[in-house]
């Protein structure tokens, strides 16, 4: 959906806001040559990865070794476990390019991002728990194979297992980082005696693209802008110079191999992306700073508090908010992406929503110019996100040669943010030099994903288990 045309007119804003807004514009706009700059680096740091020595970008082999033909089939058990939700779902693949999925959602308690990694693992088993009675009311003969979408960075040596690099998304629980996941999971299912075997583990966007490619042979990635922002592709064995010496015997060389990229840290070193001072603060006041730059200023777990900040500082520079009380409005993270995402759905002549989402939430009272403000840093904020996330895509398929592709896409802010998917398509046009045209005739297209992350694991699951019949690593 294209966002409410900003048809108001500024003539009510005083020149000392609308000086402040033309700087906004200035520090938050990312040029068409900007664009591929960046790009350019991108490529090197995603080769840089793959590399012995590695690089920022883990580029993580997800030990995914076939491509999906759309005929696996049977029942499997999956889990996802996001930034907000934990997701536990049965999934009956079909066969014919088709799947079945029963699912329920259980939100994760608030407390749990930064709770202990026993709490963790109790509150999932529990869940699966409650989802296998509900599901199996007579039982379980036969151990049920799960697959694990675990949708932050964990290395692996084979599939079934994952070391947590650290933790993303604001996540700090303890005990986890450098701890391989599955045991303690596995650990927790044992306890409750759920008979549930976990065969594999996959990140979100592998699971999207499998899944995606299940359905669609002509997807090439699968990407998620959701609270974090990330991509996986399949490259080609041979050419992941940091296998070497890794691989099982069988494996050959030219075998596909999925890549879980973990691109959210790109430009870790800021050599490249123009941050904004916001943009430092919320690196700053992150439980890991220096990490994820990429996703810091793309994801939806940020632009809330990059327009809060933005906000913040507009304030007291004595330019807008005269007399407000802004106790809330000083609350890190108080606004999460729902809100710039609800003021661009706004219509621009009165932005009377916009009114009452700062009357009624953050106490605050609002000027017509005000609002004007909000909702050109709004606007700013995410088409910059959209604008820079495109960047990994347009990395990885001029690194890979694809000129026409399937972009399979998941998350929040690509389902739910007004304009989002409008401006991204427009950014891989700037890329591309490509003549203007409906984002849907684009050599390259961003679509709407399967579901990733029930699916997904499944086809994975199913495609390990007919590997392990063969005899194969
Ligand atoms: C973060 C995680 C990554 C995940 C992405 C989207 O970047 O580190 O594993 O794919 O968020 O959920």
């Amino acid at each position: 959906k294209k966002p409410p045309a900003r048809k108001g007119s500024m003539a009510d804003v005083p020149k000392s806001l609308m000086e402040q807004i033309h700087g906004f514009e200035a520090i938050f706009h990312v040029s068409p040559d900007k664009l591929k700059a960046i790009t350019k680096h991108f490529i090197t740091e995603l080769d840089k990865g793959l590399s012995k020595k590695g690089g920022n970008i883990p580029m993580i082999p997800g030990w995914v070794m076939e491509f999906p033909t759309g005929k696996e089939t049977g029942d499997f058990l999956a889990i996802d476990l996001g930034g907000t939700n934990l997701r536990v779902v049965l999934v009956k693949l079909g066969g014919n390019r088709d799947f079945d999925t029963t699912q329920s959602k259980y939100k994760l308690p608030d407390h749990i991002r930064t709770s202990s990694s026993e709490e963790l693992w109790s509150f999932i088993a529990d869940c699966l728990k409650t989802f296998v009675d509900e599901q199996y009311p007579e039982g379980v003969k036969d151990p049920l194979p799960l697959g694990f979408t675990f949708s932050y960075p964990a290395s692996q040596d084979k599939i079934n297992m994952g070391v947590l690099q650290r933790w993303t998304k604001g996540f700090d629980i303890e005990g986890v980082e450098g701890h391989d996941v599955v045991p303690m999971l596995q650990e927790q299912l044992e306890k409750r005696k759920i008979p549930i075997n976990v065969v594999a583990l996959i990140n979100d966007t592998t699971g999207t693209l499998v899944a995606s490619m299940y359905t669609d042979p002509q997807t090439r990635m699968g990407v998620i802008f959701g609270t974090g922002v990330n991509g996986a592709y399949y490259d080609v064995v041979s050419d992941i110079e940091k296998l070497e010496g890794r691989l099982p015997a069988d494996i050959p060389s030219d075998s596909p191999m999925a890549i879980n990229c973990e691109y959210g840290s790109f430009d870790n070193e800021h050599y490249i992306l123009p941050r904004t001072k916001y943009d430092v603060i919320v690196d700053e006041q992150s439980p890991r700073p220096g990490q994820q730059t990429f996703e810091k200023m793309t994801s939806g777990y940020y632009l809330g508090e990059l327009l809060r900040l933005a906000l913040v500082d507009v304030y007291e520079q004595g330019l807008a908010f005269e007399g407000q009380d802004m106790t809330k409005l000083k609350k890190p993270y108080i606004m999460d992406t729902s809100y710039p995402a609800r003021i661009e759905d706004d219509p621009f002549e009165n932005l009377e929503d916009t009114y009452d989402i700062f009357k009624n939430d953050l106490g605050v009272e609002t000027t017509a110019p005000e609002r004007k403000l909000i909702r050109r840093l709004c606007e700013l904020i995410g088409t910059r996100a959209a604008r820079l996330s495109v960047c990994g895509i347009a990395a990885i398929c001029q690194k890979r040669g694809y000129e026409t592709a399937h972009i399979a896409a998941d998350g929040s802010v690509f389902n739910r943010y007004p304009g989002f998917k409008v401006r991204a398509a427009e950014a891989l046009r700037d890329i591309y030099d490509w003549k203007p045209a409906a984002p849907q005739d684009y050599p390259i297209v961003i679509v709407a994903a399967e579901d990733g992350s029930g699916a997904g694991a499944a086809i994975i699951a199913a495609l390990t288990e007919k590997r392990l019949a063969a005899g194969k690593s």
